[in-house]
């Protein structure tokens, strides 16, 4: 998703500047071609020379903006070249100039020079970041189509404030960063309520030990994410996940549950007026019959575990489904997977399965990648080659609107 991509990156004066270095890493080492503009006051938090070593490239500030020295002026080659433009972290100065259109430095002419998509990622101590003037112009900017944003979440501030302001963490950066460069800004998802599990759940046989399994829940992330550039209104109902995922963005309403009946109850009462519901997480199928409220000592531990089915969570959404909303599996697989998919999709009433191959390198639980095979209910295919997961939950959400919007041309 970011090999060749041109991106552009504005660092405003923050001590958040520092987490901007690992995502100008990661990009680079990802394929993307990096250049970087430092406002005057960023410079007071990074050096050009930390950016020019990372992007492997010259770091741009506002003495390179005042020379003739590049031909052509260097805000309008660079607004040209950019495929997309992050702003990170995004100040109360720099922010009120978007807002108003102001054009005193190189990043903001720039800004105004360019037409590329652009994300914003701000980052501020809690009484200035819920300060009105602060809050009504990032408003305004939310109404702008051009600009795409990263709200800032809650914790421990360098001001020793433990409090909203905090910039986004630089693995939801390059995440959104990726989805714009797939969707380009379009929100085609825009006001859908989607529902999306993740993760493994776990039957505990007493407060320390239970049945689980492998899931990380990077592959509900990734859909959480995806859909949720996308417009929709998210809520992720996710097991434990992987903690390097960790925090989740405060960008969609997540839930977390442990076990297979909490994620069943979550899911119930959000599947009502849900558009979309995406199963994606690796739900236990059984449970220890008995549990015990201290953990057992070794001894008392049993030979032989009694166990009792857990409720197909999807098969239940299937019998509630109403013929406005689409429902997704997946369908983790050994060996053949087309087939056992297909009849799982048909058991179980859905509109959509995901047959994903878990046997296979690079692809299933805890991997940065995944594949699979898209089926819809006219059993039409799609074949996922091994991408990211992201750039396959973007796949998969293009998958959806095509069957949505061929139900509705059918009548
Ligand atoms: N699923 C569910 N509730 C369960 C088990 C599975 O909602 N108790 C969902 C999964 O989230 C997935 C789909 O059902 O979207 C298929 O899960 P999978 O484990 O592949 O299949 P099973 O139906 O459990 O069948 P089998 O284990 O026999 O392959």
């Amino acid at each position: 998703m970011l090999k060749s991509k041109s991106v552009l990156i504005g660092i405003g004066g923050g001590i958040a500047a520092y987490k901007v270095c690992e995502v100008i890493s990661f990009l680079f080492q990802a394929g993307a071609e990096v250049r970087v503009i430092l406002t005057e006051t960023a410079e007071q938090f990074i050096t050009p020379l930390t950016v020019a070593t990372l992007s492997r490239h010259q770091a741009y500030t506002d003495h390179d903006f005042w020379q003739a020295t590049h031909g052509r002026p260097l805000h309008i080659t660079l607004a040209e070249w950019a495929d997309i433009f992050l702003i990170a972290p995004l100040t109360a100065n720099t922010l009120a100039k978007l807002t108003y259109g102001l054009a005193d430095n190189l990043l903001t002419n720039t800004v105004i020079a360019s037409r590329c998509p652009i994300l914003l990622a701000p980052a501020m101590n809690t009484e200035m970041w819920e300060q009105a003037t602060v809050q009504r112009n990032w408003q305004q900017l939310q109404d702008n189509p051009r600009y795409h944003s990263l709200s800032p979440g809650t914790g421990l501030l360098a001001c020793d404030r433990l409090g909203s302001g905090r910039m986004a963490e630089p693995r939801e950066i390059i995440s959104s960063l990726q989805s714009l460069l797939y969707t380009q800004g379009t929100q085609d998802l825009k006001g859908k309520r989607i529902v999306i599990s993740g993760g493994g759940t776990r039957e505990h046989i007493d407060p320390v030990r239970f049945l689980g399994n492998p899931s990380t829940g990077k592959m509900g992330l990734a859909l959480a994410e995806a859909a949720s550039e996308r417009g929709a209104i998210v809520t992720f109902i996710h097991g434990p996940i992987a903690p390097e995922l960790l925090p989740l963005s405060p960008g969609y309403q997540s839930i977390a549950v442990v076990s297979a009946e909490e994620m069943e109850a979550a899911i119930l009462s959000h599947f009502f007026d849900a558009d979309i519901m995406i199963m994606s997480a690796a739900v236990a199928d059984v449970k220890p019959i008995d549990y015990c409220d201290y953990k057992l000592p070794k001894k008392e531990l049993p030979t032989n575990l009694q166990l009792e089915a857990v409720t197909d969570i999807l098969a239940k959404l299937g019998e509630q489904k109403k013929n406005h909303q689409t429902l997704v599996g997946f369908a983790a697989q050994t060996g053949e997977i087309v087939k056992p998919a297909l009849e799982k999709l048909k058991r179980k009433n859905l509109d959509i399965i995901v047959a994903n191959p878990v046997d296979k390198a690079k692809a299933g639980f805890g991997s940065n990648n995944n594949q699979g095979i898209l089926i819809n209910k006219k059993e039409e295919q799609k074949t996922i080659n091994s991408c990211s997961k992201l750039e396959l939950s973007h796949q998969l959400l293009d998958f959806i609107n095509h069957w949505r919007h061929s139900k509705i041309e059918n009548g």
